[in-house]
């Protein structure tokens, strides 16, 4: 079997999501759960799909939500660099996930995080990164009444007794067997789970009654979040509830869409040119000649265009099919492909970079503030 790793570092080889899923003990969101969903919205093409596929506690949040007790929506970002696309990924279901819901949401921005975990990058750059980022988030139309972010280092006043609470309940031979620390690793970084636990208790906390979570993200959070379930209840709160989306690839395939390969990520603040460059080097399914190809097509389950399409260009289900039909039967070729995801990704970022550009002015209505 290929070989792969997922941490909330590093995430390397090709991932086999079902056993990923077995590794880290997770659940499948089955169709009994998407069709629970059902009941309240026509489920977001990343359920139907199995793009948002694992989860903790779901149903058992589902049915207490059925009895009348709410929830809120808790998730993140850790500002190491501008966003790309695979950031978004979780974020736009995050925000379907409130507007169905009509649920409160805490966006948790660790500059702590990233300032410890990243050689080179100091703390004042980590900032800076964080309010770019809080750029994007805000332009993907989350609502601003229902919506709070901050970042660790300014809202620490509130963060820090949660953290601490919790921080008490982590022994640091736990906190070595789920993340690997060694005698090198910097006290910070053996401190800083307890930090991305904390805005899991904070609804609790400000609504002054333990209130269900739910975290919508990346897979390749789940470690810091087995932490924050095994501690919740001594703590006198629920268990967090965990909804994990598959990571976005590289464009060239394999890892995550990561910035450390920028030629293989497309940024929200790319130009059309850029992103023309970058998929025009994509990694296809495509024959090795376009006469082979006609004879015999393409194959679509290796292809990171049609990954994209799948994963966020191409929410009409029909049209996605169309789109795999004709690559396997050797009526569409790569060009072609690679042409259509390049005008979807512009039209997308053109309107994107639009409404970040008029979120400069709102980021204060955002904001969570001592
Ligand atoms: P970060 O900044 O690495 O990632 C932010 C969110 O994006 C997800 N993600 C991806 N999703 C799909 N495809 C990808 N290629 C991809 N790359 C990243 C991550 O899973 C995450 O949901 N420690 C966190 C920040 C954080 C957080 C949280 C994240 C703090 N609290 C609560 C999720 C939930 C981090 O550095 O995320």
């Amino acid at each position: 079997m290929a070989e792969f790793t997922v941490t909330p570092w590093e995430v390397s080889g090709e991932i086999d999501y079902d056993e990923l899923m077995k590794k880290f003990g997770t659940s499948p969101i089955d169709n009994k759960l998407v069709n629970r969903i059902s009941k309240y919205a026509e489920p977001h093409f990343m359920l139907r799909r199995g793009i948002f596929y694992s989860h903790r506690d779901l149903g058992k949040t589902l049915d207490e939500y059925e009895k009348g007790k709410p929830f809120y929506l808790y998730t993140g970002r850790g500002p190491s660099g501008m966003t790309h696309l695979g950031h978004i990924m979780p974020w736009i279901f995050t925000k379907w996930m409130q507007d169905v819901f009509d649920a409160e949401l805490y966006f948790q921005i660790t500059d702590d995080e990233k300032f410890l975990f990243k050689d080179g990058l100091d703390l004042e750059k980590a900032r800076e990164y964080a309010y770019e980022n809080i750029l994007d988030i805000i332009a993907l139309g989350f609502d601003p009444e229902k919506t709070h972010i901050f970042l660790d280092t300014e809202y620490i006043h509130h963060l820090y007794p949660l953290a601490l609470r919790t921080a008490k309940r982590i022994t640091f031979s736990t906190a070595k067997a789920v993340f690997g620390f060694k005698n090198s690793s910097n006290i910070g970084e053996i401190f800083y789970t307890s930090m991305q636990s904390a805005p899991a208790f904070i609804g609790s906390e400000l609504g002054g009654e333990p209130t269900n979570c739910i975290v919508p993200c990346g897979i390749d959070q789940d470690p810091h979040f087995r932490v924050t379930r095994d501690v919740a209840p001594f703590l006198g709160y629920p268990k967090t509830t965990m909804m994990y989306c598959k990571l976005f690839p590289s464009l060239l395939g394999g890892d995550k869409m990561s910035s450390s390969v920028p030629e293989a990520t497309v940024y929200t603040t790319d130009t059309p040119k850029q992103v023309k460059k970058k998929i025009g080097k994509a990694l296809t399914g495509g024959a090795v000649s376009v006469e082979e190809q006609r004879k015999n097509g393409g194959n679509p389950d290796v292809c990171m265009v049609y990954r994209y399409f799948s994963y966020m260009f191409e929410p009409d289900d029909d049209k996605l099919k169309k789109i795999r039909d004709e690559c396997r039967n050797g009526e569409r070729l790569c060009g072609q492909c690679k042409m259509e995801l390049t005008e979807k990704i512009n039209d997308f970022l053109k309107k994107h970079q639009e409404k970040r550009e008029k979120a400069k002015d709102k980021v204060e209505d955002f904001m969570l503030r001592d």
